[in-house]
């Protein structure tokens, strides 16, 4: 199955951090899932780099506009890197393949006669890109509303708010997870839509309108095409193939643009919708949302990269934050929770299992797996049935329980290995079995850990002499011959 994920396009006006950062760490998490289910996945993200706030922030800095974004972008792709992120594409709305899409998008809604041109007045905040209807200050940056007035081309957004409604409800699984589905619903039941200023005369620096170049596109259009031209240009064989199965991970604040503009201009210009939307909830310090407009809460993810790896970080919040849920960021929570799960109970579960096996079996084991004692049969199967709960947590979108289980069930082994006491078994066929036994048991553990600790797990799956890649269906794999290599430790204390 062709499976298309994306992360948000990020603003080219700072760094990236800690809330990018934990977006496009669910995101690199279902890359891997899916893979290791065996589907053919795109994985894209990218840089917004249009509009007033790119370019006000761009001749702040007094660095021609070409030349800051192109630094900024660099710096999330660095970043995306250095967090071992499985991306695919990286789409730059700068780039010439994206601008032409936007013009043809543009020209496809024109011509199904959604656009029309009038006079906007009314309160905006640049750091959104977005108009506000009433209040002083902007609801998520809290900084004062900018009167703004002009000449505007508008989207006919009000004509789709009974098929938005429709759509919400015929497709429960279309806004993940529930509780934004029912906000979203809610909005839509309570508000009446208005049509969208969908053009700009206060900035250049974006996409000329086709036909009318005093005016730019509307940089949400802009930006949300991207996932579009990531693909190739509309109509093409590439995009067709996986945007029939899009999904994008996105944070609540810009969930309004997925959930309601953006299948409406997708309608418009005759395009089928994203399968789902996937919402996580906002990374807080002090109870302040992470934000470059708010500088004392930036958290750099490459400094705490250096603290305590890629895996680590990734890890770490994919186990704790419920997906949708508000976390407020601790460090010293982030040392304690990776020093028990990863170095004391993974780690150390590896490294004194490979030892064991080292000491008695350097050569390996062959074992007939038909021939296993109860007490063997039992905890594979057991294994086995942890690997069903972790997949119907994955599927249904609970990252944190996923990762529970895949910490549960190597906890479940350690104990096992505690009280069965192996260095005591004289018998040299039995603790050969015992040992087989466990290896395919670890084998199983690294299935459920990959798509959370990868770099971790190909070091696990190195010491188990497996290939570094797993998939799905070896879960619970009958092979006779299994043996090990030292390696080094999986996560050192920090
Ligand atoms: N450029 C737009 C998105 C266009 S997508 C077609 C934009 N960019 S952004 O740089 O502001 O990134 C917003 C996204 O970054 C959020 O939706 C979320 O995915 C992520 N996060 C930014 N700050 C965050 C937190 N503090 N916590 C969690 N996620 C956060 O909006």
């Amino acid at each position: 199955m062709k499976q298309y994920l994306t992360t948000p396009i990020y603003y080219a006006s700072g760094s990236p951090h800690l809330g990018h950062a934990y977006t496009t760490f669910v995101a690199d998490c279902y890359k891997r899932y899916y893979r290791l289910k065996g589907d053919d996945v795109l994985l894209t993200t990218g840089t917004d780099e249009h509009g007033q706030k790119i370019e006000r922030t761009a001749a702040r800095t007094g660095e021609p506009v070409l030349a800051f974004i192109d630094k900024r972008s660099g710096e999330f792709l660095n970043c995306w890197r250095n967090l071992n992120i499985d991306v695919d594409i990286f789409e730059r709305t700068s780039s010439a393949t994206h601008q032409d899409l936007v013009v043809n998008l543009w020209n496809r809604i024109r011509d199904n006669g959604d656009f029309y041109k009038s006079h906007y007045e009314g309160l905006y905040c640049v750091d959104c890109e977005q108009y506000f209807t009433a209040g002083d200050n902007c609801p998520i940056h809290r900084k004062p509303l900018e009167n703004f007035s002009e000449e505007s081309y508008f989207f006919r957004l009000s004509k789709y708010q009974q098929r938005l409604i429709d759509h919400i409800k015929e497709n429960p699984g279309f806004i993940l997870p529930e509780s934004r589905r029912n906000e979203v619903l809610s909005f839509l039941k309570n508000n009446e839509l208005h049509d969208l200023s969908i053009s700009r005369t206060s900035t250049k620096w974006g996409i000329e309108v086709p036909g009318d170049n005093q005016h730019v596109i509307y940089v949400w259009l802009d930006a949300l095409a991207a996932y579009l031209s990531a693909l190739g240009p509309l109509g093409s064989d590439s995009l067709e193939e996986f945007w029939s199965n899009t999904t994008h991970f996105i944070g609540k604040d810009i969930l309004l643009f997925h959930a309601v503009y953006w299948p409406a201009f997708l309608w418009s210009a005759g395009l089928q919708l994203p399968e789902r939307l996937v919402v996580n909830g906002w990374l807080t310090v002090e109870g302040r949302k992470i934000s470059k407009s708010d500088p004392e809460t930036i958290v750099d993810p490459l400094s705490l990269t250096n603290l305590v790896g890629s895996d680590g970080l990734k890890f770490y919040f994919l186990k704790t934050v419920k997906l949708g849920q508000d976390l407020d960021f601790q460090q010293s929570h982030l040392v304690a929770l990776l020093n028990a799960d990863l170095a004391n109970n993974v780690g150390n579960l590896f490294s004194r299992f490979i030892k064991l096996f080292l000491k008695n079996f350097p050569d390996g084991v062959d074992q007939d797996p038909f021939k296993l004692s109860s007490a063997n049969q039992s905890l594979r199967l057991s294994i086995r049935g942890k690997a069903d709960v972790f997949e119907q947590a994955i599927d249904s979108f609970d990252v944190s329980q996923a990762a529970r289980v895949f910490i549960d069930t190597a906890g479940l082994i350690n104990t096992h290995f505690q009280q069965t006491e192996p260095w005591k078994i004289k018998n040299k066929d039995e603790l050969g079995e015992y040992l087989w036994t466990l290896h395919h048991c670890l084998a199983d553990l690294t299935i459920l850990g990959a798509s959370f600790v990868p770099a971790l797990i190909e070091n696990a799956r190195s010491g188990l002499v497996l290939c570094k890649k797993s998939s799905w269906q070896e879960l619970g794999s009958n092979a006779r011959k299994v043996s090990v290599r030292s390696i080094d430790s999986l996560f050192p204390r920090i």
